[in-house]
């Protein structure tokens, strides 16, 4: 059955959603989410004690994560219910920001499978909004609050204002597409003292996610800072900044499995240098069930994935839990 799901999806993937214009795909595909009540039908999830992980000290009933893109919380509530064990909002930034003009997420095709280029530019409602929106969201799994900021200040506000919402709360100082976060990671010592402010702004666990354009700065900068900070969960990672002249800004964060390599082989050094003082959520390019064991194998706390949820449907979750669940 799930198999046959994952089979049908990949057709209606490859024969319709692929060839669409992508602001159409992106619009019908949100739209089907909101509509359609996938949540309510058990063939997308499995519910297994043995499946239970704790990050950052609080339980997940399961390793998987859907990674920060969504902000519409009739979204979010769907896919609490489609097999992830925690779901992450999209980035929240101070005031609502429009994003970047279109074109601003385009497909890319390679030898390793579909993946996406996006120069989304953080389009989101801002604190307020999203607040009001998100604070009656039923939590069926853990939600994940992610907030982007310019400025140390900007993080305080933001954590103080939508840690209450969330069971944890990921700082994003990594996504490529705009000026506002990507700086950060090529200012370390700043960077630091941002890191204690948010630590100090909130009890909530804290969740830092990482540049993997910046693998060398956050070995022996970034993480150490976080570390001494008090944090002790990172997501490693967002999007690999490329060139694509197709975006209206001429570059964007390239994600799906063109990314993979990379994920494992940061999650490796990762682990390897700081042990088990860090929980690590490992991201980028996970787009079948082989490629989520991989990254667990090699130490992950847990695994995102956000583009292999659009390539290869709400069904992927269910096939990894089975194939997770097939060796236990
Ligand atoms: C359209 C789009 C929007 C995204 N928005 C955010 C965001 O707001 N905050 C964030 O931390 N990451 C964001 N990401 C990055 C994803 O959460 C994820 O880290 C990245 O895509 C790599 O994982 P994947 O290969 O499984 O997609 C976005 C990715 C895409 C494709």
């Amino acid at each position: 059955m799930t198999r046959a799901l994952a089979t049908l999806y990949r057709l209606v993937y490859a024969g319709i959603l692929s060839r669409l214009p992508e602001p159409t795909a992106v619009a019908l595909g949100q739209q089907a989410l909101r509509v359609l009540p996938l949540d309510r039908l058990p063939v997308f999830r499995v519910d297994d004690e043995r499946l239970a992980v704790t990050l950052g000290g609080v339980r997940l009933p399961n390793p998987l994560i859907l990674a920060a893109m969504y902000y519409d919380t009739r979204i979010l509530r769907r896919a609490m219910g489609l097999g992830f064990g925690a779901v992450t909002a999209k980035s929240i930034t101070t005031a609502p920001r429009p994003g970047h003009p279109q074109p601003n997420l385009v497909r890319r095709s390679s030898a390793a499978g579909p993946g996406l280029v996006n120069c989304n530019g953080f389009a989101n409602p801002g604190l307020v909004r999203f607040r009001e929106a998100v604070r009656d969201l039923p939590h069926r799994v853990p939600l994940i609050v992610s907030v982007a900021g310019e400025s140390a200040e900007d993080y305080v506000t933001l954590v103080r204002g939508l840690a209450a919402y969330g069971d944890l709360v990921e700082f994003n100082v990594s996504s490529p597409n705009t000026k506002l976060v990507y700086g950060w990671s090529t200012r370390p010592r700043e960077l630091r003292a941002m890191l204690e402010a948010v630590r100090a702004a909130t009890d909530k666990p804290l969740i830092l996610k990482l540049s993997p354009d910046f693998a060398e700065t956050n070995e022996r900068d970034i993480i150490p800072a976080a570390l001494e900070a008090g944090i002790r969960v990172v997501n490693y990672g967002n999007a690999r900044r490329i060139e694509e002249p197709r975006l209206s800004q001429g570059a964007g964060g390239l994600s799906g499995p063109e990314i993979f390599p990379a994920t494992l082989e940061h999650l490796r050094a990762t682990r390897k240098r700081f042990g088990d003082s860090l929980d690590i959520i490992a991201t980028g390019g996970v787009d079948t069930p082989e490629k989520a064991l991989a990254l667990l194998d090699e130490g992950a706390t847990a695994v995102g994935y956000f583009t292999g949820f659009i390539t290869r449907g709400p069904i992927l979750a269910r096939r990894i839990l089975d194939a997770l669940l097939a060796r236990v």
